[in-house]
């Protein structure tokens, strides 16, 4: 697995979750919820904290064509709520995280590339190679909606943020797993689940009990409710355990010009009644259910489970 990220408090349980149950050859960072040198800083102190040794490449620092915007007010200023991180002890191995992606999916045999943030180095991977999409042996995004967006009434934040490289992206795989908001919006994480991670008493559990505290109270304070969507660790855990998610394969496009739905993901859902398929070939495989409660024990059990290398 490689993991395309802009952390981001979600994104760090990701990586945490990933760190613990997949084999994570690298992971790359794009501008999104805060701006590159946050989340890059951030991609490295959760690896240091988490004593995790895996290569970590800066990537984009703007989106392709939009202005560069950010969640800041979700995710807090540095990315990663009020977390006190440690003076880094390493520097990233490369600015080059899309020759990084291009020379993992050439080199590692069924690389499954999951994308979790802006879609911008994608974009840009696509740009260099164009057969890019023929070399992984899987690619996974958290990102739009069938339904209802997040920074807008119609938009989720990673394909808002970056609609053109979201475009690209949909244009030119010809099948992705869409772990969107239909889905992500279902996968709570709450006080009961904080509690057990801080019980645990691991640098990482710690970590992340800091980090949903951070989130318990964002969505208390902006959903009203108890419990936080972490859509990311939902994105890692449906490629770790597709069987406890459930979907249909839809043609989806995205809207670049509309004044109320640039970024907004179209995913037709009309089927042809002659042959109950879709009217133009489906690109992606849109998830709109989960066995949440599955999905959240086992978010939990692979952060409790990070147990520091070496
Ligand atoms: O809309 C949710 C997505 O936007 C998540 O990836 C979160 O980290 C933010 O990037
Ligand atoms: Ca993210």
């Amino acid at each position: 697995m490689l993991i395309d990220c802009d952390p981001g408090v979600d994104d760090a349980i990701a990586l945490l979750t990933a760190m613990s149950r997949a084999d994570l050859v690298g992971i790359t960072t794009v501008n999104g919820n805060v701006g590159i040198e946050h989340t890059t800083h951030n991609a490295l102190a959760i690896a240091q904290i988490a004593g995790v040794e895996v290569p970590i490449h800066r990537g984009a620092a703007r989106p392709l064509v939009a202005p560069t915007m950010d969640a800041a007010h979700i995710h807090g200023a540095t990315g990663l709520g009020s977390i006190e991180l440690p003076a880094l002890s390493r520097d990233v191995d490369s600015d080059d995280a899309v020759g990084f992606i291009l020379d993992m999916a050439r080199s590692v045999d069924n690389l499954h590339l999951v994308a979790v943030g802006p879609f911008t180095n994608i974009a840009l991977a696509l740009r260099r190679d164009p057969t890019l999409p023929q070399r992984l042996g899987g690619f996974t995004i958290m990102g739009g909606a069938a339904g209802p967006g997040n920074v807008t009434a119609t938009a989720e934040f990673n394909v808002w943020a970056d609609p053109e490289a979201a475009a690209m992206v949909f244009n030119e795989f010809p099948m992705l797993t869409m772990v969107g908001l239909d889905v992500t919006h279902k996968v709570l994480l709450g006080p009961a689940e904080r509690d057990r991670m801080r019980a645990a008493g691991t640098p990482a559990s710690l970590l992340a009990a800091g980090l949903l505290d951070h989130a318990v109270t964002v969505a208390s304070e902006i959903r009203g409710c108890a419990g936080a969507p972490i859509h990311d660790a939902s994105a890692v855990m449906a490629v770790l355990r597709p069987d406890l998610f459930q979907g249909r394969s839809h043609p989806v496009s995205v809207e670049l010009h509309g004044p109320l739905t640039r970024g907004m993901t179209v995913v037709d859902q009309r089927v042809d009644g002659r042959n109950g398929t879709n009217e133009s070939p489906a690109n992606a495989h849109v998830l709109f259910d989960a066995q949440a409660d599955q999905v959240v024990t086992e978010i939990v059990d692979a952060v409790i489970g990070l147990q520091v290398q070496g």
